[in-house]
């Protein structure tokens, strides 16, 4: 793990702006009758426009620019001639590349109508993401940020993969540490200025347990339950967390700049 520059955060800002602003777009485009390759040439499009470089292509031979996993699909779906339905829970992710800097970031929305077990799972794993960040300030360790996503997401019931965790972002897509979305408080590394990490709950209804299927990527709950991810790159600055997909809140930073 290397700290940044905060010339370094600006270029993590640029791409996390981009991954945030074309998610947006996707989750207004994940409407009944579309298909998952469309949603990811629209990804592959907002990505060029911006003057980026999509993240996940090619990578370790990742064959699209986005991951879309749909209901019990848990990460790493890959886009195809799929037709999304009412009532689908999408988990849409996407990173990018800016001047050698990447941002990484999720969402998981439902389309059209769904149900309630569906909206209360992705309102949790949402709010776990956010207790994990709650906890992105200098002095903690890393497992504090797992610690806090678990007990988020097992206080409603709900279950956290442990296959899969966050990671250090910077001038590679995965970088130390690993992010763990569970575990005991105070253990890990510690956590410093400058430090960027992507934290990516993934949280299924049922059990916690997931396999991979044939075509080598797309992950899937064992049980067959509904899962949802919802990811964000942070940087530790001195006073707290940066999500870096939004403008720096620590006032006196940006006058340095
Ligand atoms: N957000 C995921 C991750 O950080 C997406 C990786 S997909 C891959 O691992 F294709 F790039 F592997
Ligand atoms: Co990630």
């Amino acid at each position: 793990m290397i700290s940044k520059s905060w010339g370094e955060l600006q270029k993590m800002h640029r791409a996390c702006r981009i991954v945030v602003d074309t998610l947006e777009v996707l989750a207004r485009a994940a409407e009944p009758g579309v298909t998952t390759k469309e949603l990811d040439r629209i990804a592959r499009d907002q990505i060029a426009k911006a003057g980026a470089r999509p993240a996940f292509l090619g990578y370790r031979g990742y064959p699209a620019t986005l991951c879309i996993s749909v209901n019990e699909e848990v990460v790493h779906g890959i886009p195809g001639d799929r037709r999304l339905q009412d009532g689908d829970v999408v988990g849409l992710d996407l990173g990018c590349v800016v001047d050698g800097f990447y941002g990484d970031a999720a969402r998981t929305v439902g389309v059209g109508r769904v149900s309630d077990e569906a909206r209360r799972l992705m309102s949790v794993t949402e709010e776990a993401l956010h207790a994990g960040i709650s906890m992105c300030r200098p002095g903690n360790r890393v497992g504090d940020i797992g610690h806090a996503v678990q007990r988020r997401a097992e206080a409603e019931g709900f279950s956290v993969v442990r296959e899969f965790v966050g990671h250090g972002i910077g001038t590679s897509l995965h970088e130390d540490p690993q992010v763990p979305n569970y575990g005991p408080p105070g253990r890990r590394e510690r956590l410093v200025p400058g430090m960027c990490l992507a934290i990516e709950p993934m949280v299924n209804a049922g059990r916690s347990d997931v396999r991979v299927l044939d075509d080598g990527w797309t992950a899937v709950t064992t049980d067959g339950s509904l899962s949802a991810h919802f990811e964000l790159s942070v940087a530790i600055m001195p006073e707290g967390p940066w999500v870096l997909s939004e403008p720096c809140p620590y006032a006196a930073r940006e006058a340095h700049a």
